[in-house]
C-alpha cells in the first residue's frame, strides 16, 4: 500500500517540529545579532531558512539517531550546521549566474526579494555559520567536532557538492554518460545526503561496521534522491542535459531508482531501529510515483 508525502510528513511531525524549532531559533538569535546597518542579511536568511523546505537532511541525521537507539536531541545542531549549507547551496544555485531562478518553493528566489549582491552574501554567511555552529556545539568531545569538520568540508567543498555544481556548468552542452550523469549526482546532492547520515553516526560514535552500512545506506539514497528530483523534471517537462530521463528513458530511470533503494534498505536491515530510515527511502521513491 502506498502512503502519499503527507501522510508521512504528518507521521514524522514530532522530528520535524523539533528541528523545526532549533532552526528557527538559530535564525532568529543570529538575525538579531548583526551588525547596525547589515539588518538585510539577516532578513534574506531568515526568508530562505523559513520558506518551506522537505527537511529531507535534517530527517536523516535525526533517523540515524533512532536507527542506534540514540537520542536525536545530540544531532540538532549538526543537522541545522548541514541545513544551513543545504539552503546556501540552493540561494547560490538560483542566481543568474548559475541556473538564473525566479522561483524556489512556490516563493521568488532570494535575490528577486533582496537583491543578487545580498543572496550572495546570505549564501556565503550560511556556509560559514555552518562550520560555526558545529565548531560551538560539539566541544565537549573535539575529537567529535573535528571529524564533523572534515566530512563537512568534504561534502560541501570542492571535492563534493561545490564540485559537482561546476561540473553541472561545464559540461552541459555535451550528451554526457551514465557514469557522468551518476558522478554528478553523487557530488551535487548525494554528498550533503550521506553528510546529514554519516555526521549522526560520528555524534554518536558509531562503530566502523555500523559506519559502513549507514554511509552505503546515505550513497544509495543520496543518487535515488537526485534520480526522483530528475523524474519530477522530467514530469513537469523541464529539458535539462544531466537528467537521467532524458538519457534512458522513464522506465529504465524509475529501475534504476528502485534498484537503489533496495540496495539503501538492505544496507540497514540489521541495525537497531531503522524504521525512520527506512521510511525516507519510500518516502523518496513515492514523491514521484503518487505525481
Ligand atoms: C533540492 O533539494 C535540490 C536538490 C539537491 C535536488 P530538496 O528537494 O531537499 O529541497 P527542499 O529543501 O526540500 O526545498
Ligand atoms: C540544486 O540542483 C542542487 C544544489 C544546489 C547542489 P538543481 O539546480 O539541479 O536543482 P533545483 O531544480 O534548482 O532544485
Ligand atoms: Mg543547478
Ligand atoms: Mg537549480
Amino acid at each position: 500500500m502506498q502512503i502519499s508525502t503527507e501522510e508521512l510528513q504528518e507521521k514524522w511531525s514530532s522530528q520535524i517540529e523539533l528541528f523545526e524549532s532549533y532552526l528557527v531559533n538559530w535564525v532568529d538569535k543570529f538575525a538579531t545579532q548583526v551588525p547596525n546597518g547589515a539588518e538585510k542579511l539577516g532578513e534574506s536568511i531568515k526568508y530562505s531558512i523559513t520558506s518551506g523546505g522537505k527537511r529531507f537532511r535534517p530527517l536523516l541525521s535525526i533517523f540515524t539517531s533512532e536507527a542506534l537507539g540514540s537520542p536525536s536531541v545530540s544531532v540538532l545542531p549538526f543537522a541545522c550546521a548541514v541545513e544551513l549549507v543545504h539552503t546556501y547551496s540552493l540561494i547560490h544555485d538560483d542566481l543568474p549566474a548559475m541556473d538564473d531562478d525566479d522561483m524556489r518553493r512556490g516563493k521568488p528566489t532570494n535575490h528577486k526579494v533582496y537583491s543578487e549582491a545580498t543572496a550572495i552574501l546570505a549564501g556565503d554567511t550560511l556556509l560559514t555559520e555552518a562550520f560555526g555552529l558545529v565548531a560551538n556545539h560539539y566541544t565537549e568531545n573535539p575529537r567529535i567536532a573535528v571529524e564533523l569538520v572534515k566530512e563537512m568540508t568534504l561534502a560541501s567543498g570542492g571535492l563534493g557538492m561545490v564540485g559537482g555544481q561546476m561540473i553541472d556548468l561545464t559540461h552541459s552542452k555535451n550528451t554526457p554518460s551514465i557514469e557522468q550523469i551518476e558522478n554528478l549526482h553523487n557530488l551535487k546532492t548525494g554528498a550533503l545526503i550521506r553528510l546529514a547520515v554519516v555526521g549522526a553516526a560520528i555524534i554518536h560514535g558509531a562503530s566502523e561496521q555500523t559506519f559502513e552500512k549507514l554511509s552505503n545506506y546515505a550513497r544509495d539514497l543520496g543518487l535515488a534522491f537526485q534520480i526522483a528530483d530528475d523524474i519530477e523534471d522530467a514530469q513537469e517537462g523541464k529539458i535539462e542535459n544531466f537528467n537521467f530521463v532524458h538519457l534512458l528513458g522513464l522506465e529504465k530511470t524509475f529501475e534504476r531508482l528502485h534498484d537503489l533503494s533496495s540496495s539503501a534498505l538492505s544496507s540497514i536491515e540489521s541495525l537497531e531501529s531503522p524504521g525512520g530510515l527506512r521510511e525516507l527511502v519510500h518516502f523518496n521513491k513515492q514523491r514521484v510515483l503518487l505525481n
